[in-house]
């Protein structure tokens, strides 16, 4: 080797070096294989179009003109969840998601092929679909949205791992679902269980974790004699409550006073606030039950009452929640007869769709993280549909508003075949196998198919796709805006209307017709929003808005999030 060579081969294997050392030492290692459905969004951007009519398929459903569309989208969740990126960032409160288990006897297809046990890549591709899939979903997440993730053995551990390291400050809780009682596998261990890995942002908790029932209130003050109840061993709790004495109500806390401070502010402050420390009749200084951040979670609340004698209390059933147990055992979770059983009485045949969850697996965990009677719920790996079917019964319940957006592929017909005609016969009542008829829990639905709109490179547009992507977007842009209905589309523009609000998407450079189209939005006297088409950013924002008419640019904002996902 010459020294030329020698110098050319040391700088190779210094660069080898550097990128080795710069590789992960702990966590999760996998082989990232390329995947079809991510390789096509270098060239295509995925968009929505509503599924076609024909037989047994209207692909509107409407039982309640007052109430929203909840969504179901067939295709690769992949593509849906590009989609949703544009549509939904932020706004997704809880996502459920069943994913398929990677057991090897083909229970799922990775470029098309099924995943066989003997596969030496099995377990990297699994874990390369679900990151992809994971880091899409967590952007969707509002920011006290949790994440539910069903899964078994086969990928429990390397599942747990990349869910912390997508969510390292998020809470991680595992909990196992005794879903099938009989047992499975006999070998060795028959197993009875399956888990479910719940993820809620920092400090926020079980939205929707019960209360105790109880009127009774706890005094704040701590009063016991054990060392606990002292400033001294508790200082952390030890700071002044502040008391609005004209309204009688409790307004906040005073700073932290650190152990060693022997003065601290005794009178009102600037405000006129009254400040009360936990003192006792004999003058000794005592702790509050809680800590700074928690009291003021709970005053916030209105859990904190302020007695006229001046004495505070928090209320029991505030702090008193039914505990959570890790492990989940009832026959109502039994996917047997609340899953399997279930989908053969609504779907009226049998063997429509292996292993359905049970119905009040779903309706449980669901129900734990949310708190709101219009939260929306996404499952991406829809299945037969029983994330669609536990929203509705929550909402029948509490006479609630909650949506839901279920997305599946259409293996085999599911999506049609099962997945749609379950969350219909839900909707609109159905006969039981015993020819009983079951009510309708209501609802409404629309059915989306995702398409991929060709664009040759993502990165430098052409001018000719960005024209051909503005035409195709309406559909996505109608969902953006939850104004759902098609009223109008011409070769210059296109108008939805929905929900008392109206969106239009104007297609053109030429501007003929534009001033026309504003007109025509004003005398609408609602909320409307107007995309006008535009080379770049912001052109036209200041020229039309008005009091009802807000401008958005299109398509250079969907081009940027399509391009941020493919930076993800
Ligand atoms: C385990 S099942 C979910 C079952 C569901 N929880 C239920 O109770 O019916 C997973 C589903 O995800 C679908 N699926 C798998 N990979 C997908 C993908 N990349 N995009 C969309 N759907 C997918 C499968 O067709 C299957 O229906």
């Amino acid at each position: 080797m010459s020294e030329k060579e020698l110098q050319a081969k040391i700088k190779e294997l210094e660069i080898e070096l550097k990128a080795i050392k710069k590789q992960k030492k702990y966590g999760l290692v996998w082989e990232d294989k390329l995947e079809d459905v991510v390789e096509d969004c270098k060239r295509n951007v995925p968009i929505l179009r509503l599924k076609e009519k024909k037989k047994g398929i209207d692909p509107v459903i409407i039982t309640d003109t007052t109430k929203d569309e909840n969504i179901l989208i067939e295709g690769d969740n992949y593509h849906a969840l590009s989609v949703l990126n544009y549509t939904h960032k932020g706004k997704i409160d809880v996502i459920y998601i069943d994913p398929p288990y990677n057991t090897g006897s083909q229970s799922w297809k990775y470029n098309n092929d099924f995943i066989e046990k003997d596969d030496p890549w099995r377990h990297s591709k699994w874990i390369s679909m679900m990151s992809k899939r994971i880091k899409l979903a967590k952007e969707l997440l509002s920011h006290t949205g949790s994440l539910i993730v069903a899964i078994d053995d086969y990928e429990v551990h390397a599942l747990g791992l990349l869910l912390e390291e997508y969510f390292p400050s998020h809470e991680i809780d595992l909990v196992i679902v005794e879903h099938h009682p009989q047992g499975a596998g006999s070998n060795t261990i028959s197993r009875t269980h399956e888990y479910a890995f719940i993820i809620t942002p920092p400090g926020v908790g079980f939205l929707g974790r019960k209360r105790q029932e109880g009127e009774n209130n706890w005094s704040l003050k701590r009063t016991g004699q054990g060392e606990n109840n002292f400033r001294q061993y508790r200082p952390k709790q030890f700071f002044a409550v502040l008391i609005d004495t004209e309204k009688g109500v409790v307004v906040g806390v005073g700073p932290e006073i650190s152990r060693d401070v022997q003065k601290y502010p005794l009178s009102k402050t600037t405000e006129g606030f009254e400040r009360i420390y936990p003192m006792d009749k004999e003058g000794k200084e005592r702790c509050w039950r809680y800590n700074r951040a928690t009291m003021q979670k709970l005053i916030s609340s209105g859990f904190i009452e302020y007695s006229k004698k001046g004495a505070l209390s928090v209320k029991k059933d505030a702090v008193n929640a039914v505990p959570v147990f890790s492990i989940w055992k009832d026959s109502k979770y039994n996917a047997g007869t609340n899953g399997s059983a279930l989908l053969t009485d609504i779907m009226g045949t049998t063997n429509t769709f292996q292993y359905p969850k049970s119905l009040w697996t779903v309706y449980d965990m669901i129900e734990l993280v949310h708190s709101d009677s219009d939260s929306i719920f996404l499952d991406f790996f829809a299945g037969s549909g029983t994330t669609g079917h536990a929203v509705l019964e929550l909402n029948k319940q509490d006479g609630g508003d909650r949506k839901f957006i279920l997305c599946t592929n259409n293996e085999n017909g599911i999506c049609e075949d099962v997945t749609y005609e379950r969350v219909k016969r839900v909707m609109k009542g159905y006969k039981n196998k015993k020819g009983e008829k079951i009510e309708g829990l209501g609802g409404n639905l629309r059915y989306y198919k995702t398409d991929l709109v060709n664009i040759e490179k993502l990165h430098h547009t052409s001018d000719q796709a960005k024209v051909k992507l503005t035409y195709q977007a309406g559909e996505m842009i109608g969902l953006r805006e939850n104004t759902l209905n098609e009223v109008d589309k011409n070769e210059w523009y296109q108008i939805f209307e929905g929900n008392g609000k109206t969106t239009a998407i104007y297609f053109k450079e030429d501007k003929e017709k534009l001033q026309k189209l504003v007109d025509m939005l004003e005398k609408k006297k609602q909320p409307c929003v107007l995309y006008i088409f535009s080379w770049g950013k912001n052109e036209y924002t200041s020229e039309y808005t008005s009091e009802n008419i807000k401008i958005e640019d299109i398509p250079e904002p969907i081009l940027e999030v399509y391009k941020e996902i493919n930076r993800l």
